[in-house]
């Protein structure tokens, strides 16, 4: 099972998901929802989750660096 390849697809397709919050989010903005409408908060998980996979892709090739280093040593 290749970790990385998983994490990077979870972090591409989330990415389609966030995109549809943002939008029905700014919906309900310019619809003029009520400001307590769970629609505003819709996009924040989604981010979360980007965020977490989107450090994970940031870290990784200078974690692939350094092991390489290792082993070499
Ligand atoms: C919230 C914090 C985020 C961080 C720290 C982050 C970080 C990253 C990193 C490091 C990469 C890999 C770049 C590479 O190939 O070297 C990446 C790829 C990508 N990010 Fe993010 N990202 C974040 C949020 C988002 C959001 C909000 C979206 C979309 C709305 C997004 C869409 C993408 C896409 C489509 C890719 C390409 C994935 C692929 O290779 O298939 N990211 N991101």
């Amino acid at each position: 099972m290749n970790w990385s390849h998983w994490i990077r697809q979870t972090h591409r397709w989330v990415s389609v998901i966030f995109i549809i919050t943002v939008v029905a989010a700014t919906f309900a903005a310019v619809t003029g929802q009520g400001e307590e409408s769970f629609l505003y908060y819709l996009p924040l998980p989604p981010l979360f989750l980007q965020m977490l996979t989107g450090i994970y892709l940031f870290v990784l090739p200078y974690v692939v660096r350094w092991r390489a280093v290792r082993r070499a040593s």
